[in-house]
């Protein structure tokens, strides 16, 4: 399994956004466009947090926070967003499937994550219940389809890296996101306009469940 703690303690990741790259930010705010700011923005599984720090710019009126599981990269992105003076952007230590915090957000992001965990369910679960009554949950999943291309692609390392998800372990389905939410859904990337993207096929879906 990926030891993500053990990853980023090597000085030299790459701060990037592991889908869709910078882009990501930008389709971020076309959400915001359509489903109006939020207040405040949870990344869950934020990693190096591209798409909040891009937003927390952009949106100063929008408290962001990032949640990982990884003690260094929280550390890091603190001490980032204290150098650059970026006021409405803070991180801790969050791991699904529970989610140890109270507090809820207008929009809770999950991205690149559910990949690595274990109980799906679970973490669906307490991701939507930090959804504020009328927000959103974006969520991205390994499904099936994720499953046969990263067993055509991937080697090596990566193949550990993705065990859960080669192994069929932590599959799902749109059909499982809107039982445990009892929402409906929709395609995050033709909502966004990035359903022609080559990041955003059929095995990296990503759907939006309001609350
Ligand atoms: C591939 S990165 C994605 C980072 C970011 N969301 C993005 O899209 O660029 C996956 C991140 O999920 C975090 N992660 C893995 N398992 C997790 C868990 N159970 N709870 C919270 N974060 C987790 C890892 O530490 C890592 O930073």
């Amino acid at each position: 399994m990926m030891d993500w703690e053990r990853f980023y303690r090597r000085a030299d990741y790459d701060r990037c956004a592991y889908i869709g790259g910078e882009r990501m930010a930008d389709l971020a705010g076309r959400l915001f466009d359509r489903v109006g700011t939020p207040d405040d923005f949870a990344s869950v599984g934020c990693g190096p947090a591209v798409v909040p720090f891009r937003l927390a710019e952009r949106y100063p009126d929008t408290e962001f926070f990032g949640f990982d599981l990884s003690e260094t990269v929280v550390r890091d992105n603190n001490e980032k967003a204290t150098v650059e003076g970026v006021e409405n952007l803070q991180f801790a230590v969050g791991s699904l499937p529970d989610l140890d915090t109270d507090r809820q957000f207008d929009v809770v992001y999950c991205v690149a994550t559910l990949y690595f965990v274990e109980e799906p369910r679970r973490a669906i679960e307490s991701l939507y219940a930090r959804v504020r009554d009328g927000g959103h949950l974006v969520l991205n999943y390994p499904n099936e389809a994720s499953r046969e291309q990263f067993d055509e692609e991937f080697e090596g390392r990566k193949r550990e890296s993705f065990e859960l998800v080669l192994s069929g372990a932590n599959l799902i389905s749109e059909d499982v996101v809107r039982e445990v939410t009892g929402a409906e859904t929709r395609n995050y990337w033709e909502l966004v306009g990035a359903e022609d993207e080559e990041f955003a096929d059929s095995a990296t879906p990503c759907v939006v469940a309001e609350k």
